[in-house]
């Protein structure tokens, strides 16, 4: 299974700098190694420059971050994944903790969106975690179970490669603070046992990525954890200097 190393840029980049970061990145990391595969979600308004340097790369795929239960209509602000198949896009991520705790998106919803988005021919990203308080009340696994049996209560039977899960507790997001080895090793086995449970054994191509402060200097360490298969990046993707050094850690 190829480690799946994400890029979330969330509401960064103009068309332009998109484009650019996206050059830099394919350029510093070189050939990439065939144990690795590149996904990066820009803002919808930078998927098509995006897309035309990542479409020219193998190993490279883009998605978007976020999409509506729907085909089109009157759902004004939201886009579809006839959309993002249009731009390009073959992933897309669903229940980032800023849609949830921002924007209000519940578990019931992220489970549409993602049976959705699976129906529909997208690879879907689910992420969760918890967020400090449901740490400190001994409620990890509550909320990871709770996450997963809502966001796949009506999955279609997909291959499960077209499902990564990304765990990103809440209070390691854009904070500086990752988590420990021993709580990424514990949460990720939680999550695996749980997928398993749920997809009735059939996730074993089902990648699990880690998500929270993720650089440079800790990458390695991190995705060479148990049950880890990949990395989900906000703020160090942003520059193709430290995201390159990510994806060949
Ligand atoms: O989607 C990415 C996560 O929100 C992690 O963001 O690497 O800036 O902590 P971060």
């Amino acid at each position: 299974m190829k480690k799946l190393m994400a890029a979330n840029w969330k509401m960064f980049k103009t068309a332009q700098e998109a484009k650019d970061t996206a050059a830099g990145l394919v350029e510093l990391v070189g050939e990439l190694s065939d144990d690795r595969e590149v996904v990066v979600f820009p803002p919808f308004t930078a998927l098509h420059a995006a897309g035309e340097v990542f479409s020219k790369h193998e190993g490279y795929s883009y998605g978007g971050q976020n999409v509506c239960a729907a085909l089109e209509g009157a759902f004004t602000g939201e886009i579809s994944p006839v959309m993002l198949k249009d731009a390009g896009c073959s992933w897309v991520l669903t229940g980032h903790s800023e849609r949830r705790s921002l924007f209000g998106e519940t578990s019931e919803q992220v489970g549409e969106k993602t049976t959705f988005a699976l129906n529909n021919g997208l690879n879907v990203c689910l992420c969760i975690g918890e967020t400090l308080e449901e740490r400190e009340a001994g409620k990890l696994e509550a909320v990871i179970a709770e996450q997963l049996e809502k966001g796949l209560a009506t999955i279609p039977d997909v291959a499960s490669e077209r499902l990564a899960i990304a765990y990103e507790p809440v209070w390691a997001i854009g904070t500086g603070k990752v988590a420990g080895p021993e709580e990424i090793v514990e949460a990720h086995a939680i999550v695996r046992a749980k997928l398993l449970d749920i997809l009735e054994g059939k996730a074993n191509t089902t990648r699990v990525l880690y998500g929270g402060s993720v650089k440079p200097e800790n990458a390695t360490q991190i995705i060479s954890l148990d049950n880890v298969d990949g990395v989900l990046v906000g703020g160090a993707s942003l520059k193709a200097e430290s995201f390159s050094k990510i994806v060949t850690a």
